[in-house]
């Protein structure tokens, strides 16, 4: 039924507008163009470290999918991309393939691709409420030989797909034995609501090595949860989850919540990062990397080349907006002088947030 349900959570990606009305409101933070860059584009150097090993942009390719045997070429495709231009990858969720093995080639298929490629781990939060938690995790990191293991929080697709686990209770304390336990670097991740100051704060003092943010303002999981009970007949479900399609925090607004705590931790932006010059306002606002889910899964049913120039397009609009802004490197762009401005600044005031940009530079 899981492995049933990741093809149907695809194909309806694929097959319907499944975004936000709202948008990231990354569009709300305006970086200062600068006419004398003093610089040569070929000087400008993106290249990060993240979990050991160095990646040529700083930008992942977000979980998304394995679990059913139509997916292996899909995860085959992403990993090909990334490990060409040398950036990271995220599995999905890999619950089906520790449920039934027959199913882990459509995961195993990526390290396959190449040993070098940084590759992420994926489970849920519902898995770490079993008491195979730790078992999971391992089994998990071991399947792939991944870099690191991502958990992910996503309490709204629960609460409106038919047959969600809705047991919430115990998750903080289990992410915190894990955190405590793996010795892999651990992450956590929304899948499109956001993470508040509030959960971040939780986070931290769990001890996660990272927090990715994925924020509102892309993928909507209440609409593909809405689709998807659509075509179950499950009228209530379809009906609940119609409601819910614009829940949660837009993409900018939570990574200022996570980091004005100033986080010694990585924190990843995504959840609607569709250019170069998103993952650029991103890291200005003082994310470390981007990652990016659906605008990189229409062309995954294409071929591994149709992701190679989506990317491809993504990383030179990043290294012209350092160009714009007269930036050699990432460190140098964190602190490139931005303004936040309308819903953003609004909610920045609101919550008494103190970021970046606000601060007289
Ligand atoms: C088809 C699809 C499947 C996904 N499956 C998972 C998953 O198994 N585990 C997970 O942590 N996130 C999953 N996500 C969420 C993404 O990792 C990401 O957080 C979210 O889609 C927001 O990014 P986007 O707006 O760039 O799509 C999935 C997203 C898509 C589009």
């Amino acid at each position: 039924m899981i492995s049933d349900r990741k093809l149907s959570h695809i194909m309806i990606c694929r097959d319907f507008d499944v975004s936000y009305k709202k948008g990231t409101h990354l569009d709300d933070v305006e970086l200062i163009h600068c006419a004398l860059p003093e610089l040569d584009l070929e000087e400008i150097d993106i290249s990060t470290r993240l979990f050991g090993k160095t990646i040529s942009a700083p930008i992942i390719i977000s979980s998304m999918t394995g679990g059913h045997p139509e997916t292996k070429k899909i995860n085959e495709r992403l990993a090909k991309a990334a490990n060409k231009l040398g950036i990271g990858l995220c599995v999905g969720s890999q619950r089906a393939a520790l449920e039934n093995p027959a199913l882990e080639d459509t995961f195993r298929v990526v390290r396959e691709i190449s040993k070098d490629l940084l590759v992420i781990a994926n489970i849920g939060a519902a898995q770490l409420l079993s008491p195979k938690a730790r078992e999971y995790a391992e089994e998990a990191i071991s399947m792939i030989d991944a870099d690191a293991l991502a958990v992910h929080l996503n309490p709204l697709q629960e609460l409106v797909q038919p047959g969600g686990d809705v047991r919430f209770k115990g998750v903080i304390n289990a992410l915190s034995d894990l955190a405590n336990s793996l010795n892999k670097p651990l992450i956590v991740k929304e899948i499109g609501c956001g993470i508040s100051r509030e959960v971040a704060r939780e986070l931290v003092k769990a001890g996660v090595s990272a927090i990715d943010v994925a924020g509102a303002g892309g993928t909507s999981w209440a609409a593909v949860e809405f689709y998807n009970s659509k075509q179950r007949g499950d009228i209530l479900k379809s009906e609940v989850a119609e409601t819910f399609w614009d829940w949660g925090i837009p993409t900018a607004m939570s990574l200022c919540e996570v980091l004005s705590l100033k986080p010694k931790l990585t924190v990843i932006s995504s959840g609607g990062i569709q250019n170069g010059l998103h993952v650029a306002k991103s890291i200005a606002l003082g994310a470390d990397l981007a990652g990016i889910a659906r605008t990189l899964l229409l062309p995954a049913f294409s071929s591994d080349e149709a992701i190679v120039d989506r990317l491809s397009r993504i990383i030179a609009e990043l290294k012209t907006s350092l160009a714009l802004v007269g930036c050699r490197s990432l460190v140098q762009l964190k602190s490139t002088p931005l303004v936040i401005k309308g819903d953003l600044l609004n909610w920045i005031l609101q919550r008494g947030l103190e970021v970046r940009g606000l601060d007289r530079r």
